[in-house]
């Protein structure tokens, strides 16, 4: 029987008042329970309310008490190593796939409420910033935790325009794929890319360098963006406007022909400004949690972020609103919008794709947001087909008992998709976009995770369920030749 069946360990909740603080029954005995205590009391050093909570364990193998601390409403994971049966014991771990129920880290950038559908930067109501703020403020804010007075925006401002351009190789790099690659792997790739071209960017700790590679970054993905964009389509690369705003010249390098100067659609460049302020971070996310973890090993940020690209483009994470569209184009027509919503009721249809969300249960904020702006957008170019079934499948759904009693509620991703599609960008591109737009999210939490004391080299433990020692007995022949198959 596995240990698991057998053994318990009973879990109660209670204030400690003015108990011990740490576990009763051992006493610390790794380097790492030890270093574990220290951070702890560190923490509430600088300013974290002390604990007056704790829970309480009792272990049934042993019969043994414990107590372990509860601040910030969390328990340390590592306060439970020493949980032993004897003293060879390793300790006792917890099993937590997916992460559905552990905190990795201490963060300040950004709060979610799903059940209340709230979403802060810093503690600025998404609603505020959506309506109010420019990208690159929002930007600066992620990173540095306050809004910019103007003389830091404006140099903030002025060093991300003049680092928009890319080294020439980078051109000939994105000309080496084919022209139907999936523009997430070419940006993937090309972000990787970057980093042979600043070597120096490896000092993570040095301040400037940080800052430069920071600013690089902000600079270079629409530019890699948009040159993916035309790599694909055949046309020719467009170089930056330093003269345009962030949105406007990204838009510029996607769509400029032959006239001298670019002007952007203003509907345009300000869906473009919203929908990269909606998309700049969403807290301990799959592509966040890459980058973290990724950066944590003290990779230089190009390859940190490269890996959150690698996060982004699977369909779980940023590939979403590319579904939502490819579910418009199935359904045809506004008039089989019933049948289809039948179909998903039943099982048989797949899932409503853009509805329902893992955190947020009563609404997400950004869907409200989306659909005034795609509202706004369609205005410019009209009504379309695509939009009337959209229209017709939230009607439906937000009045059927099936989705509203499991809180199933459009997200972000059900008018992005729309929106995109409007202004004429190709599905698969949809998650470029999202990535210009996190690169900002995942750059304040590489940052924080550098600068945090308490964060090491990401590196979780297992249960090991394979064998156990045996001895090598191999019957192959390594010196044969492997002959060539007719
Ligand atoms: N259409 C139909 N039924 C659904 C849907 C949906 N979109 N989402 C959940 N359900 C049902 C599900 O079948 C289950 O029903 P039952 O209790 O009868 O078995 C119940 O609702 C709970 O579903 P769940 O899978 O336990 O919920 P979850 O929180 O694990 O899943 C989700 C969240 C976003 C993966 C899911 O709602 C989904 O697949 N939605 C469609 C895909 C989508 O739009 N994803 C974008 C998420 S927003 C982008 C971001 O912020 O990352």
């Amino acid at each position: 029987m596995a240990r698991s069946e057998c053994r318990t360990a009973e879990f109660s909740v209670m204030p400690l008042g003015a108990r011990r603080r740490y576990f009763s029954a051992t006493k610390l005995k790794t380097k790492e329970i030890a270093q574990g205590e220290r951070r702890m009391t560190k923490t509430e050093a600088v300013g974290a309310p002390a604990s007056t909570d704790a829970l309480e364990i009792r272990d049934s193998r042993t019969g043994k008490s414990y107590t372990a601390p509860i601040a910030d409403g969390v328990i340390r994971a590592n306060d439970l190593r020493q949980i032993k049966v004897d003293a060879d014991d390793f300790g006792l771990m917890s099993y937590d796939p997916a992460f559905m129920n552990t905190a990795s880290c201490r963060s300040a950038i950004t709060f979610i409420d799903g059940d209340k559908g709230i979403l802060r930067y810093r503690g600025y109501p998404i609603e505020q910033l959506a309506e109010k703020a420019s990208f690159l403020e929002v930007a600066w804010l992620l990173r540095n935790g306050e809004l910019p007075k103007q003389n830091e925006y404006d140099q903030w401002v002025h060093d991300i325009t003049f680092h928009t351009y890319v080294h020439e190789n980078m051109k000939r790099f994105l000309e080496g794929f084919r022209y139907d690659a999936h523009p997430m792997s070419m940006l993937c790739s090309s972000v990787a890319a970057l980093s042979s071209f600043y070597p120096e960017a490896k000092s993570i700790f040095e301040p400037e360098q940080r800052y430069i590679s920071i600013i690089r970054l902000l600079a270079k993905l629409p530019t890699l963006a948009a040159f993916i964009y035309r790599h694909n389509k055949g046309l020719p690369f467009i170089y930056p406007d330093n003269d345009l705003s962030y949105s406007e010249n990204f838009l510029s390098m996607i769509a400029r022909m032959s006239e001298p100067k670019y002007e952007a659609s203003p509907i345009f460049a300000k869906a473009i400004e919203v929908l990269f302020i909606l998309h700049a971070d969403h807290e301990q996310n799959c592509s966040t949690n890459a980058v973290r973890a990724v950066g944590s090993s003290h990779v230089d940020p190009f390859s940190a972020v490269a890996a959150g690209v690698a996060a982004l483009y699977g369909p779980l994470h940023g590939g979403a609103n590319e579904a939502v569209l490819r579910m418009i184009e199935e359904i045809g027509h506004v008039k089989n919008v019933p049948a289809f919503i039948e179909e998903v009721k039943g099982g048989k249809g797949g899932r409503l794709m853009g509805f329902g969300h893992r955190v947020y249960k009563s609404y997400d904020p950004r869907a409200k947001i989306v659909k005034q702006l795609a509202n706004q957008v369609f205005e410019v170019v009209g009504m379309d087909k695509d939009l009337e079934i959209a229209l017709e499948l939230e009607r439906i759904a937000l009045s059927d008992d099936y989705f509203v009693s499991r809180k199933l509620y459009p997200n972000v991703d059900f008018y992005t998709g729309l929106i995109y599609r409007a202004m004429k960008f190709p599905t698969d591109f949809f998650t470029v976009l999202f990535a210009v737009a996190r690169t900002a999210g995942w750059l304040a939490q590489w940052e924080e995770m550098l600068l945090d004391k308490e964060q090491k080299i990401a590196r979780p433990r297992q249960i090991y369920t394979g064998y156990d020692e045996r001895p090598y007995n191999s019957a192959l022949d390594h010196r044969k030749k492997v002959p060539k198959r007719a």
